[in-house]
C-alpha cells in the first residue's frame, strides 16, 4: 500500500506507517493557500492508494482543491487528521463529510487501527452530534409569557425532499396534542397545505395568511433581523390567539388559501414572529415546513425551534437529500443533537430502517410510520388525519418528541371539525 502523508516535517505519522511496512511519502508542510494548489496536483500525479492529511498542516485548507481532488481521485482513501482542540460543528469538516470523506481522525488514534477499520457516515455524524447518541436535547428553554404555560417546546418538521409526508406528520401531531394545547403553524408558504388536511381546498380560510400580512405595518422591512414594532407584535400575537381551533387547545395557523391566483410575497421574519406568538400561548409550537430547504421561510422554522424532526422515506433519493438536510443544519450552526428522525415508510422500497439508522441517518428513531395508502388517501380525502381514530398512537409520539407529558385534563373526544365542506373530490 502506497501511502502519501501531508504533515509537518516532525509528524510522527511516518514512523507509524513505516513501522506497518508501508510505503510512504511525507509532502512535508505548512502549506499555504498558494502551495495547497500545487500539493494536490503533485497528489495526482503520485496517485498513491492512502492520503493522510494533518489538518493544521494546510494554512488554511482550501476545501475547494480537496473537492476537485476528490472528483478525479474517488477511490483513493482519504484521512483527515483533525486537532485535539478542533470542536463541532465545524464548516469546512461539514463540507468534507458532504464530499463523503468519512476518515475523519484524531492524534490519538492509531494509524494502523484507521486502516483497518471501514469508517462510514455514521461515525462522523456522531462526532458532530457530540458523540453519546443519546436523544435529542433542547438548546434553548424558551420563556412563554403566561406563567401558566410551563416548559413551550418548538418543533419544525423538515425534509429534504417534498411528499415525504411532513405535512401528514404534524397533522397528527397537532390532533393529539390536545391535552398539551398546541399551535401549528404552516411555513409552506408557496404550497400551504396543512389546513387542508383538516378542511376542503374550496372551503374559506378565515385567518388566511394575506389578511396579517396586510395588517403588519412593519411588513416591509428588507432584513428579518429589524425588530417588529409593538403594534406588530401585539397583531401577531392576536394572529395566533384568535387562529381556528381544530380540536379543543389546539389552533391552526394556517397558509395562504389554495384558491388563489397570485401568492403575495411574506416578508422576511413572520416565521420567527409568529413561532414565538405561538410560544407564549401554547406549550406545543408544531411547524410544517417546504420542502425545499432553499426557502428562507425553511430556514427561520429550523432556527426557531428547540428539535427537529427530519421525516424521510426509505428510498435512495430521500435519504440521499436528508444527509444534505444535516450538512444544511451543520452550516446553520444548529447541532444534530436536536434533530429527531421519522421514517414514513410510503412506498416501502428502499434502505431497511436498521441501515438508515445506522449507516445512512445516524439520529435518534421517534417513530416509524408504516405504508397504508388507503389509510392516507382516505385522511386526505375526508379531512380527518388518522390520530383522530389512533390517538395512542400519535400521543406516544408528542410525549417522546417534547419530553412534556399533558397537563389538561383528558376529553372523551375533543377532535371535531369546525367548517365541515364536502370533499374537493368524491374519491372516484
Ligand atoms: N405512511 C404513509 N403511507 C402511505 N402514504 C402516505 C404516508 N404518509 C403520507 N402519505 C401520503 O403521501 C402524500 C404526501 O404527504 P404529505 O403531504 O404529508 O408530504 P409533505 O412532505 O408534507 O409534502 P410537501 O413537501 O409537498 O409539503 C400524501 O398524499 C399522503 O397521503
Ligand atoms: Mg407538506
Amino acid at each position: 500500500m502506497r501511502m502519501v502523508i501531508i504533515g509537518r516535517p516532525d509528524t510522527p505519522r511516518v514512523a507509524e506507517a513505516e513501522a506497518l511496512g508501508l510505503s510512504v511519502q511525507l509532502l512535508a508542510g505548512p502549506h499555504d493557500g498558494d502551495a495547497q494548489g500545487l500539493l494536490w496536483m503533485s497528489l495526482h500525479r503520485l496517485n498513491p492508494d492512502v492520503v493522510w492529511c494533518v489538518w493544521e498542516s494546510l494554512e488554511p485548507p482550501d476545501v475547494e482543491l480537496i473537492r476537485q481532488y476528490r472528483v478525479i481521485r474517488g477511490a483513493t482513501r482519504l484521512v483527515v487528521e483533525l486537532p485535539a482542540a478542533l470542536e463541532p460543528p465545524d464548516a469546512a469538516v461539514s463540507t468534507l463529510v458532504s464530499l463523503g470523506v468519512y476518515d475523519l481522525v484524531r492524534p490519538t488514534d492509531a494509524l494502523g487501527a484507521v486502516l483497518d477499520r471501514t469508517p462510514h457516515y455514521g461515525d462522523v455524524a456522531r462526532w458532530h452530534a457530540g458523540g453519546d447518541g443519546a436523544g435529542p436535547t433542547p438548546l434553548r428553554s424558551s420563556g412563554p409569557a403566561d406563567p401558566e404555560i410551563a416548559a413551550a417546546q418548538t418543533v419544525a418538521v423538515i425534509s429534504g425532499k417534498g411528499g415525504v409526508g411532513k405535512t401528514s406528520f404534524v397533522s397528527n401531531c397537532l390532533v393529539a396534542a390536545a391535552p398539551w394545547g398546541a399551535v401549528g403553524i404552516d411555513a409552506d408558504f408557496v404550497k400551504p397545505t396543512l389546513h387542508l388536511a383538516f378542511q376542503a381546498a374550496d372551503a374559506p380560510l378565515p385567518h388566511e395568511l394575506d389578511q396579517l400580512l396586510v395588517a403588519l405595518e412593519s411588513g416591509s422591512r428588507q432584513r428579518a433581523t429589524e425588530p417588529w414594532s409593538p403594534r406588530d407584535q401585539q397583531t401577531l400575537r392576536d394572529w395566533v390567539r384568535q387562529a381556528d381551533l381544530i380540536t379543543d387547545g389546539v389552533r391552526l395557523v394556517p397558509g395562504l388559501s389554495r384558491t388563489r391566483d397570485v401568492l403575495p410575497a411574506v416578508p422576511p421574519g413572520v416565521v420567527t414572529a409568529l413561532a414565538e406568538a405561538a410560544q407564549k400561548v401554547a406549550r406545543l409550537t408544531l411547524i410544517d415546513t417546504p420542502g425545499s430547504t432553499m426557502e428562507p421561510s425553511w430556514v427561520e422554522a429550523v432556527q426557531a425551534a428547540d428539535w427537529l424532526v427530519l421525516v424521510t422515506t426509505p428510498d435512495y433519493a430521500a435519504v440521499l437529500e436528508s444527509i444534505d438536510v444535516l450538512r444544511k443544519l451543520d452550516y446553520l450552526h444548529i447541532p444534530r443533537s436536536r434533530v429527531w428522525l421519522v421514517i414514513s415508510q410510503r412506498g416501502r422500497s428502499g434502505y431497511s430502517t436498521a441501515e438508515i439508522v445506522e449507516t445512512q441517518l445516524p439520529l435518534p428513531l421517534l417513530a416509524v410510520i408504516p405504508d397504508n395508502p388507503p389509510l392516507w388517501h382516505q385522511a386526505w380525502r375526508l379531512h380527518q388525519p388518522p390520530a383522530v381514530k389512533d390517538r395512542k398512537t400519535w400521543a406516544d409520539i408528542v410525549r417522546r418528541m417534547t419530553g412534556l407529558e399533558p397537563d389538561r385534563p383528558r376529553q372523551r373526544n375533543p377532535f371535531r371539525i369546525r367548517r365541515r365542506r364536502p370533499a374537493l373530490t368524491s374519491g372516484r
